[in-house]
């Protein structure tokens, strides 16, 4: 028997050489209080989670046939980069009929989640120094995606009475040199509000004159209450600067799947070729296969099901919180979020999501997910659970806020 003279030595010491740049990105602090609602779960004890950012849906029959079926074919491989071309083609069609948009297949890159079309997209663009403007509070992880690319963030502070997101007046009023991009969310996390499409072309028309980029992240569209879903990519003197984000996550509830897409103008697209093909290869193809069948009239139907049950959870909440005598200041169109301010109750609305959760078991977001400004006197509630379940929790808050006061 040979026997290796290194397995006799031993183990050398390493001393660990993490970048800096990867040591400063953030975690989702709400994985915090997730571990302790799981913690708690464990003890036995009944947990309201409003604290996750996905659909309680699981994805639809339809889905795991057709993922299952082109798996029991052998369509394991990968497909090009650019996604399945089927797929593509089925997405184009999808954007005439579900947003009235004229959309080629050639200008869509299928991708691992929309979390990927997002990093590809931000690296495509940014060189080291080059301005990301985005609003606070918004998703997170945009602002990871910049800082390793050794942008900058310029997050501008957006308040309930601008619906929380950007306009072109607040373009204008932060404008400044090195801007190389602005990225929005509508239907936005962890807000739900909207931005309107003339707004939003307005804002495309003025970055185009600016020579930067406009990043629109339509994941959340789609689920949108008491309005039609629209999308950017509807109008047609769209100018070349604008990207569209989206995704199977969240309106086609397939977030496991891993599966998004991102419209980009024809000048991006061999350059967002490139870099797939060296980040990611191929989104997942057994997934693609399950896209295409999400994609049909009548799995859009049960997903217009799905998405009526949202907007009665929306309501139901909504009511609730208010009837319970707490101020929303902002009704959101879409998405499935409420964001509450608390600053009456307290000054650090993360240790308030702890002591709620083990006093109630009521699991809640703290606004420090989603940035800097007035992140300490704000929580998300997600409505991704039952209407009687959303009921109780106003409850136990309502109760949990009495003792509060009264302490
Ligand atoms: C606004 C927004 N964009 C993008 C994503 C990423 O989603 P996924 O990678 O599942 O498509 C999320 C996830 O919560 C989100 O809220």
């Amino acid at each position: 028997m040979l026997i290796h003279v290194t397995d006799t030595l031993p183990k050398p010491e390493f001393s660990p050489q993490i970048a800096h740049i990867a040591q400063a990105v953030q975690p989702f602090h709400v994985m915090k209080i997730l571990a302790q609602a799981k913690a708690l779960e464990a003890q036995g004890r009944s947990i309201i989670h409003m604290e996750i950012g996905e659909p309680d849906f699981a994805s639809l029959p339809c889905v795991h046939q057709a993922a299952s079926q082109a798996a029991a074919q052998g369509l394991t491989h990968y497909t090009p980069t650019m996604g399945l071309p089927a797929l593509r083609e089925k997405l184009a069609e999808f954007y005439g009929t579900f947003y009235h948009a004229t959309v080629s297949a050639n200008n869509i890159m299928i991708t691992p989640g929309s979390s990927t079309a997002l990093q590809i997209v931000l690296t495509a663009l940014i060189n080291p120094g080059d301005k990301v403007l985005l609003a606070d509070p918004a998703y997170p992880c945009n602002r990871q995606f910049v800082r390793l690319l050794q942008g900058k963030v310029l997050a501008v502070p957006v308040t309930d009475e601008q619906g929380y997101q950007l306009s072109l007046q607040s373009l204008k009023a932060h404008w400044q040199a090195g801007i190389k991009a602005v990225m929005v969310a509508s239907p936005a996390n962890p807000t739900g509000t909207v931005i309107e499409q003339a707004e939003l072309l307005a804002m495309a028309q003025f970055l185009a004159e600016k020579d930067a980029y406009f990043i629109v992240d339509e994941i959340y569209q789609g689920l949108v209450y008491g309005r039609p879903a629209e999308s950017i990519l509807a109008h047609d003197n769209l100018p070349d600067n604008v990207i569209v984000i989206n995704s199977f996550s969240k309106f086609f509830g397939m977030t496991g799947w891993r599966l998004g897409w991102c419209v980009a103008p024809d000048h991006l697209i061999p350059v967002l070729d490139r870099l797939g093909q060296n980040i990611f290869l191929a989104a997942p193809t057994p997934s693609q296969y399950g896209a295409l069948a999400v994609l049909e009239d009548e799995a859009l139907a049960e997903l217009e099901q799905r998405r009526q049950t949202f907007e009665t959870r929306r309501n139901t909440l909504f009511n609730a919180m208010q009837q319970a005598g707490f101020s929303l200041k902002v009704r959101p169109q879409g998405a499935f979020y409420l964001y509450w301010d608390v600053s009456e109750l307290t000054e650090d609305a993360e240790q308030f999501c702890a002591d709620l959760l083990q006093a109630k078991g009521v699991a809640l977001t703290p606004g420090r997910d989603f940035g800097d400004y007035q992140a300490k006197q704000h929580v998300r509630l997600a409505y991704t659970t039952e209407v009687d379940k959303l009921v109780l929790a106003v409850q136990y808050i309502r109760e949990f806020v009495k003792a509060f006061k009264g302490s």
